[in-house]
């Protein structure tokens, strides 16, 4: 039985992958096809650009992930499918298509939740790494703080009551022309830059929720460049980028430190696109070793959307029988619960 293999697929968002895990922990092959180029130009996802493009390659994805672990359709165990959150459209594509072959090829179907997928990318890459922990779940769409007292148990303690932590990188990188995703350009340009430089407000730092908000901060940015813009001053790129990021990290930092010390927890886990940050990885690791507390966070490639966290965060439910029926739908706003 430990030897199954799960065929996962991910379209929630702008990334078509797929990816053969077996046994939950051991990635046979995988393959990831990227939209970022069609959406670039736009400054962000376009839902019925990232439609149309996962409906064209993911037959593609699946055959060479299929491919890479040099396998056939008929030695797979079971497939698995992101059911939501994420774009309906986008989540329907992959639904559909999951469903086809589970039908065609008589094999159970498991629906995965793209944040549980996002938190397994960590408990794959750390066989060691074993609940209770706290769960920062950072991307384009969230900002999660959630206790997990083991897998598929998840206590949200708050979120973003606005901007998810990826979303505000996106829009201030979008405003300033930058180009899209905003994360990974803002990040660069802070490496250049003092974070010390330009003050940025830092809302809910210090109120006793786990709540975060983020459209002030960005608000405050947009603010401050018009500002320089109609006095005829010249930006400083980099020491906008780094007082941005310091913002958003220090309220990330000191209110996952809070939930940990609250809560008793051993261990922090880190998720999500925005957890590809290495500012954010090294301010909170700074932040949790003096304390005794250890962070984990899965490489760069298992931060951002792919399908290996999906196969991962299924195998539970294959062990368990927890299958989906042929009339199962999407849930664009599934929840963490
Ligand atoms: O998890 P993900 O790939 O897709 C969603 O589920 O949303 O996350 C994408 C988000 C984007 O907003 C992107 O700007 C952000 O993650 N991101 C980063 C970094 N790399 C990706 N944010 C900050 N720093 C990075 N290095
Ligand atoms: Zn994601």
């Amino acid at each position: 039985m430990t030897e199954a293999t799960i065929l996962a697929i991910e379209t929630s968002c702008d990334e078509t992958a797929a990816a053969v895990v077996r046994g939950g922990r051991e990635n046979l092959g995988d393959a990831v096809a990227s939209q970022i180029d069609l959406h670039a130009r736009f400054g962000g996802v376009v839902p019925e650009i990232a439609s149309r493009s996962h409906q064209e390659v993911v037959d593609l994805i699946i055959d060479e992930a299929l491919g890479r672990a040099g396998l056939r359709l008929k030695d797979i165990d079971a497939l698995a499918i992101t059911q939501g959150p994420g774009l309906p459209g986008a989540l329907m594509v992959g639904m559909a298509t999951a469903k086809a072959i589970a039908y065609a090829a008589r094999k159970p179907l498991i629906g995965v939740n793209h944040l549980e997928g996002h938190i397994y990318a960590n408990l794959f890459t750390h066989p060691e790494l074993e609940p209770p922990f706290i769960a920062l779940v950072v991307s384009g769409g969230h900002t999660i703080l959630a206790y997990v007292e083991r897998p598929g148990s998840y206590e949200v303690l708050g979120q973003t009551l606005d901007d998810a932590a990826g979303e505000a990188f996106d829009k201030v990188a979008g405003y300033l022309g930058l180009g899209y995703p905003g994360g990974p350009i803002l990040e660069r340009l802070a490496t250049q830059g003092d974070p010390k430089a330009i003050k940025f407000p830092r809302a809910m730092l210090n109120t006793p929720d786990y709540d975060f908000s983020l459209s002030g901060l960005k608000t405050a940015v947009l603010y401050y460049v018009a500002k320089k813009r109609a006095a005829g001053e010249e930006l400083n790129l980099p020491d906008l980028a780094a007082g941005f990021q310091a913002a958003i990290i220090d309220v990330q930092v000191q209110k996952t430190i809070r939930a940990v010390e609250d809560r008793e927890a051993e261990t922090i886990v880190l998720a999500g696109g925005v957890a590809a940050n290495t500012a954010l990885q090294r301010a909170l690791t700074a932040a949790a070793e003096p304390r005794g507390r250890r962070l984990y966070y899965p490489p760069l490639d298992l931060c951002t959307d792919n399908a290996v966290m999906i196969g991962a965060a299924a195998w539970p439910k294959f062990l368990a029988k927890d299958f989906l029926g042929l009339d199962a739908e999407t849930d664009p706003n599934m929840r963490l619960s």
